[in-house]
């Protein structure tokens, strides 16, 4: 053979392994179309009315061996997962002096060869295809970016009272210190806040995102089946907490959404109690509040367990006050009009005020005031990429949102809290959709999942 022919064969042939390295790499989370992030960062640049906004990417661990995960509005926008890129979106302006029109440019770090044999090979702007790889219109170094703000400033100089970005970033705080350093001009460097922004896009998931939100939601409720099933007095919180998270990286998901809460006794009663140290005793109940993501869609479920398999009077009493509390707010939503979370609870339209005021008609502590003294948090919260997706509160509930409704009672004295949490999916027909409705709800379909062997 020809050694130019051999050559070029052996660069097919390095190419292609590093095309499939990448492409592990990349394939690892179940992405959408590259054309969707695309139109999510044309949404973004309409909404910028010619500005430019820059976010950052989650930066590589400091450790290698932590835990990454990428940035949420970062991976909404690209499906990029790798860590330390920029993001740049230029809202086209006609009225600008040049006029300037759309762009979106992915500025990636250089390649790192030794940390790469840590933490896995990367794709930087050299590498062949960028572009195509990462489904954005340009790709550049990342030395590149503060001259590219740097040129479109000096182009249309009031663009620096017009930039957007992450307000408590430190890479885009240093990048606009620079820049307006350099240009001598700081007075109206103060970005504005894109989260304003984003938030208004992240609220309304589409079909693709509500297909991972439920995948999410399947693999969580097969996690709390497996605990229903392995609650028994003796064994330790964290074991459940163990079995769960096995179970939900059995069904591919690759993280919990958070911490996993597995309280039992007066450990009920600590609403995000991650210790997991005790051991469950009977008499008790336990609250289990555990769920993961996939592909960086979150679901978040709760259920309240009688550890022995059979709730006390007073325990299925009170566990009846707060099912038919979520069930109140369920059957009074109405799409457009209903709204979550009101700290008040005096709006009539606030799910909030709804479930609040069945707790305080249909039940008392031990001294005679209203169950609902022993509720202290908020109904819910939006679910998306982040198990608290951003939104602002009081939120109307409107199609494509999707959420929480999670009340809870917990009562010290009594060693007994009851949470029940269920995440609900408001539909293109108004109509409330609970990804959760499979898994058991009842105080007696509790206990009979818990005597269930498979
Ligand atoms: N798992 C945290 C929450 O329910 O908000
Ligand atoms: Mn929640
Ligand atoms: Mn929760």
């Amino acid at each position: 053979m020809p050694r130019t022919i051999s050559r070029n064969l052996h660069l097919v042939a390095f190419f292609l392994l590093l095309a499939s390295l990448l492409t592990i790499g990349l394939s690892a989370l179940e992405k959408q179309p590259a054309s969707t992030y695309h139109d999510r960062r044309v949404a973004l640049a309409a909404r910028l009315h010619g500005g430019v906004a820059i976010l950052f990417a989650a930066e590589e661990p400091l450790l290698d061996f932590m835990p990454y995960r990428q940035d949420a509005d970062f991976y909404y926008l690209t499906g990029w997962n790798e860590p330390g890129a920029a993001l740049m979106v230029v809202g086209a302006e006609q009225n600008a002096t040049p006029a300037h029109a759309y762009r979106e440019i992915l500025f990636l770090p250089t390649r790192n060869l030794r940390m790469e044999k840590y933490t896995g090979i990367k794709l930087d702007a050299a590498t062949p295809g960028a572009a195509k790889t990462s489904g954005v219109d340009e790709v550049m170094p990342m030395t590149s970016l503060p001259g590219v703000l740097n040129a479109l400033i000096t182009a249309d100089r009031p663009l620096s009272a017009n930039l957007w970005t992450h307000p408590d970033s430190t890479q885009s705080s240093a990048l606009l210190n620079w820049t307006s350093t350099t240009l001598g001009e700081a007075a109206n460097f103060t970005p504005h806040d894109l989260t304003l922004l984003t938030t208004q896009l992240r609220l309304f998931k589409d079909p693709e995102e509500l297909a991972l939100l439920g995948k999410a939601a399947d693999a969580s409720i097969d996690a709390q089946r497996l605990m229903l099933r392995s609650v028994k007095p003796g064994v330790t919180e964290r074991a459940i907490a163990g079995k769960m998270i096995a179970r939900m990286m059995e069904n591919g998901c690759e993280r919990p959404s958070y911490a996993p809460i597995v309280g039992s006794g007066i450990n009920s009663t600590e609403l995000h109690y991650a210790e997991n140290s005790a051991t469950m005793a009977a008499g008790d109940v336990v609250v289990v509040d555990a769920a993961c993501e996939y592909s960086m869609y979150a679901s978040d479920i709760t259920r309240t367990v009688p550890v022995s398999g059979h709730f006390t009077d007073r325990q299925r009493e009170v566990y009846n006050v707060v099912l038919g509390a979520q069930r109140a707010a369920a059957a009074a939503f109405v799409a457009g009009k209903s709204t979550l979370n009101d700290p008040y609870r005096r709006d009539p339209n606030s799910l909030d005020t709804v479930a609040w005021q069945y707790i305080h008609d249909h039940g008392k502590g031990l001294h005679g005031e209203p169950l609902s003294d022993y509720w202290i948090h908020g109904l819910g919260h939006m679910v998306g990429i982040d198990v608290h997706d951003p939104s602002g509160y009081p939120a109307v509930l409107r199609p494509g949102m999707v959420f929480t409704i999670e009340p809870g009672v917990y009562i010290p004295e009594e060693k007994l809290g009851v949470r029940i949490e269920d995440v609900f999916i408001v539909g293109q027909d108004g109509k409330l959709i609970d990804m959760i409705a499979s898994l058991p709800h009842t105080a007696e379909d509790v206990e009979a999942a818990m005597k269930a062997t498979k």
